[in-house]
């Protein structure tokens, strides 16, 4: 071997030492470009063939040639390496834990409306009262005549209805009594039931009205044997439930609903601390909570009761025991959707 090849012999192998060395394919672009490129060290070895006889060129341009096609190979092969080696190492860094527990704190909950719903269910159902819905698209039949609420009857003004345009008879619901009359109608008495469910009047929403609205009303009628100690004694064991506390006082106070004789409005005794009200037995004041009474004959004939039919009523606006119990002044809160207040209402619910 010619001084000349061994020369050459030795630079190819430092070459390609220092390709399988690289460890960035800028590095590869960098040799490749110090060998092959336009004034690359092999480039200009082919360029120096032109001067030679054929029969070195014959032999140089030979070596030239496999040595350009095992650099080429070589830089290829490195690169993909390189890049084999990149993929491996992100797939070890980006490893996801999925047994690690999650931290985050923003899950959703229940509306705090919907919670005190599922709560009033759960207290009747284990009492084996049935709960019940009813539409809310009414006929005035089912809202005010079946409840002793005939046309031009001056109640129909203190529920301000909204009806249903094209319509004098159809209406939105103004209370969940329509529920009542629906459940009689169909299953007869004895009953026990209460309703749940959304009900309108044309009221401008502020803090204390809104023209959607909840409410909750009971229904308990058999053939003989309940008093209106029976709907004292009911309605105590609601409070308490639902204010969960056993310390409880109500009292009922004379009043008038049409569809009940006698009617009375149902109060609490509370105290006031630190701003927010309490129920409480030993409270010194008197908080109205909601109505109820003994049901009115004429309800029992609109439904097609014949016979001795004696029971009650009792009706709560959901709004207003959830203020209550979460100390909230302003019901447009219960309705809003600001996250804060949603997570205030939702802790001390
Ligand atoms: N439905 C009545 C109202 O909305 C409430 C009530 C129900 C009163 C049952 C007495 C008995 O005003």
């Amino acid at each position: 071997m010619s001084d000349a090849s061994r020369e050459f012999e030795c630079s190819l192998n430092q070459w390609m030492e220092s390709i399988s060395s690289a460890t960035s394919i800028g590095e590869l672009e960098k040799i490749r470009a110090g060998l092959l490129g336009k004034s690359g060290a092999i480039t200009s070895e082919f360029r120096a063939l032109a001067k030679l006889s054929i029969e070195e060129k014959k032999i140089i341009g030979e070596r030239l040639n496999i040595a350009k096609n095992a650099i080429e190979e070589a830089i290829s092969e490195q690169i993909k390496k390189i890049k084999r080696s990149i993929i491996e190492e992100r797939l070890r860094s980006e490893v996801v834990d999925i047994t690690l527990p999650s931290v985050s704190d923003s899950f959703g909950s229940l509306h705090i409306l919907t919670q005190a719903m599922r709560r009033i269910r759960d207290h009747y159902h284990a009492r084996g009262f049935l709960v019940l819905d009813g539409p809310e698209i009414e006929t005035d039949f089912f809202n005010f005549d079946a409840l002793n609420i005939p046309k031009h009857h001056p109640a129909r003004q203190s529920h301000d209805t909204f009806y249903i345009d094209g319509f004098d008879d159809v209406l939105l619901r103004t209370h969940t009594s329509c529920v009542q009359i629906r459940t009689m109608q169909k299953t007869g008495i004895p009953v026990r039931m209460i309703s749940i469910g959304k009900t309108y009047r044309n009221d401008k929403l502020d803090s204390t009205h809104s023209p959607m609205f909840h409410q909750i009303e009971g229904l308990v009628v058999d053939r003989e044997g309940l008093t209106i100690g029976h709907l004292k004694s009911e309605l105590k064991k609601f409070i308490s439930a639902f204010f969960e506390t056993e310390d409880v006082a109500i009292r009922l106070r004379p009043s008038y609903f049409p569809f009940t004789e006698p009617g009375v409005e149902i109060d609490c005794r509370y105290k006031k601390e630190g701003g927010r009200l309490r129920i409480t037995g030993d409270g010194t004041d008197w908080l109205e909570l909601g109505g109820a009474g003994m049901v009115h004959p004429n309800v029992f004939k609109h439904c097609g009761i014949e016979g001795p039919a004696y029971g009650f009523a009792f009706g709560f606006g959901l709004e207003r025991l959830v203020a209550l119990r979460t100390g909230i002044s302003d019901i447009r809160n219960i309705y809003e959707t600001d996250v804060r207040t949603l997570r205030y209402l939702n802790n001390i619910r």
